[in-house]
């Protein structure tokens, strides 16, 4: 009849049942399957963190070694994707270059799959997983002119993702342990995040029956924006910008100002009114990277800090609950690492692929599941006749 209940950005809509990420925005609190985000950060690697979020429970120490040598067996890439790469300019964005490779997956593995199919399903789980280091790697070094690497399956998984983007067949690439765990936590801390604005919108586009790959290039498509994982990025163009610590009131001052579009980046989250909780580890790895990096007197790093520490006494940042997010620090990190900045929402959709896939699956499972169809209020024009062009004014 038109009488739907109005709720622009679902601030107040939940849009399914779900047991996989729980989120309390006062308390500041993330668990996945149950689990405090602090304790699965120290206790477990990424890998085993999938696991967790697809089956539900943590694995043992038989379950992780047959997890690993799966997803590892997925690692390459068809040869034939390669080529797709050489189709995008070398510049191209590598978000752009993800969304075209990652829904071009669809074309390799559409026919055979059957999505009432259990194993079907776990089968695209597994190579999204598996496939994601390799895209992701594959996209920087097209856009650095560097060949592609294979993947390396005697290394653990964030290492070997390390290895194809930093490896060169000239000479011996080591991944450094302290960096391959920063990293690793970074993964963790991305891989699912309830119902956000990507996860909805794979789920979405899953909820017609739309081939799964084609489903996570829309998820992708969706993260890239800057209210949403492009942030990460956003957040360090914004300190490059700044670029000196006297100058942070000023930008302060610009992000308060409701004249000026201008928001600080990597501040503010729709849930969490309260500290992030993935922002508080990240800004511990944070600090570990730079210290094992010998850049504790980052210039980029000390800006950060003082912005942070004049945000968090405002009284506009306070009044209206607007804390650091896990972008603000997770951009520091990356390019400590190495990783150049437009890679960073790359990085966030390799993680998140699990969540994304995870969340996939609890739809095609759910026996309440429908297409999604949200509802508009109609405020057009009302019924009116068309007029013949030559009476039209
Ligand atoms: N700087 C300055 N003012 C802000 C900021 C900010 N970063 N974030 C929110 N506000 C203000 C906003 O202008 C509004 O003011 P008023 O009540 O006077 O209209 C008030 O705070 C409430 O904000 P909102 O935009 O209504 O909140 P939202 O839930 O719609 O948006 C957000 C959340 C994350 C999109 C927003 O805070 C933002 O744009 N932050 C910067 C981008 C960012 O860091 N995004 C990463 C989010 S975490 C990673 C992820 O989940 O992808």
């Amino acid at each position: 009849t038109g009488l739907f209940t109005y709720d622009s950005g679902f601030l107040s809509t939940a849009s399914c049942k779900s047991t996989i990420t729980y989120i309390d925005g006062n308390k500041g609190e993330l668990l996945y399957r149950g689990y405090p985000i602090e304790q699965l950060a120290e206790h477990c690697n990424f890998l085993e963190v999938a696991y967790l979020l697809k089956n539900g429970e943590l694995p043992n120490a038989q379950q992780k070694d047959d997890f690993e040598v799966t997803i590892k067996r997925h690692t390459m890439l068809h040869d034939q994707m390669i080529k797709f790469y050489s189709g995008f300019r070398r510049d191209a964005h590598p978000m752009a270059v993800m969304v075209g490779v990652v829904g071009a997956l669809s074309a390799f593995y559409h026919d055979a799959l059957d999505l009432q199919d259990a194993e079907h399903r776990n089968v695209s789980f597994n190579r999204l997983v598996a496939k994601l280091p390799t895209i992701v790697a594959n996209a920087y070094k097209y856009n650095a002119g560097q060949p592609f690497m294979y993947p390396r399956n005697d290394l653990g998984y964030t290492a070997n993702f390390m290895y194809m983007m930093f490896g060169t067949p000239c000479e011996e690439y080591k991944p450094n342990p302290v960096l391959v765990h920063a990293l690793d936590t970074i993964f963790t801390l991305h891989a699912d995040h309830e119902q956000n604005a990507s996860t909805s919108t794979v789920r979405l586009a899953g909820s017609s029956g739309a081939n799964p790959f084609a489903c996570i290039s829309a998820g992708i498509a969706c993260l890239w924006g800057p209210a949403h994982g492009g942030a990460n990025e956003a957040c360090l163009e914004m300190l490059e910008e700044i670029g000196d610590v006297s100058r942070v009131g000023e930008y302060i001052n610009r992000a308060k100002d409701k004249n000026d579009s201008f928001k600080l980046m990597g501040f503010g989250h729709r849930v969490y009114k309260n500290f992030d909780p993935r922002a508080k580890l990240m800004r511990k790895v944070c600090y570990e990277v730079l210290t094992e990096l010998g850049l504790e007197n980052d210039r980029l790093f000390k800006l950060a800090m003082e912005l942070e520490r004049i945000a968090l006494e405002d009284e506009y940042f306070v009044e209206k609950k607007l804390y650091p997010n896990v972008d603000f620090y997770s951009g520091i990190v990356q390019k400590a690492l190495g990783i150049p900045t437009s890679m960073f929402t790359c990085i966030f959709a390799l993680a998140r692929t699990v969540g994304w896939m995870t969340q996939w699956e609890e739809m095609m499972t759910d026996p309440e599941y429908k297409i999604g169809r949200p509802r508009q209020l109609y405020v057009g024009a009302a019924r009116r006749d068309v007029v013949p062009i030559d009476q039209r004014g």
